[in-house]
């Protein structure tokens, strides 16, 4: 378990799906770097499947993807993923689940969102939210040479 959720230690397989960087830096409301915090994620596979027993869809589970990761923010704050675009599956517009702690203290629950997926529109868990709210959570894809990535910076 670490932040690189399409490699699986001692695994040759890679997971399915589009590879994607996540990073951000997590802050304070003054916007000072909180290091030392955990940050972690859990999402569905290509297949929208979870790698959780509650997720008794009858689809098959990626072997290659890890389905759950976590990261300590460095001395600037800033954490980082390797993963995949949140797959589909029935009932939600695509998304990553995220939970920042400190020690065993939980600051922070939320979700992130791909921005502009038609489907968000009609998500009620992302229609709750504010278009302020929803901008702080929602990921911009750009891509270059190394890849497709994304920045989120958190502020708790
Ligand atoms: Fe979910």
């Amino acid at each position: 378990m670490d932040n690189d959720l399409v490699k699986i230690e001692g695994l040759v397989k890679e997971a399915g799906g589009r590879v994607i960087l996540l990073n951000g830096q997590i802050t304070d409301r003054n916007g000072t770097p909180l290091p030392g915090l955990r940050i972690e994620i859990w999402q569905c596979d290509v297949n929208g499947k979870y790698l959780h027993p509650g997720d008794n869809r009858d689809v098959n589970y990626d072997t290659g993807f890890q389905g759950f990761g976590y990261d300590i923010t460095d001395g600037d704050g800033h954490y980082s993923f390797r993963t995949i675009e949140p797959g589909r599956y029935p009932g939600r517009t695509p998304h990553i689940h995220v939970k920042v702690f400190e020690r065993e203290k939980e600051l922070l629950t939320t979700q992130f969102y791909v921005a502009d997926e038609p489907g968000n529109k009609s998500d009620s868990l992302f229609r709750r939210m504010s278009s302020e709210e929803a901008k702080s959570v929602s990921m911009h894809f750009t891509e270059d040479r190394t890849g497709k990535m994304t920045t989120i910076n958190v502020r708790i």
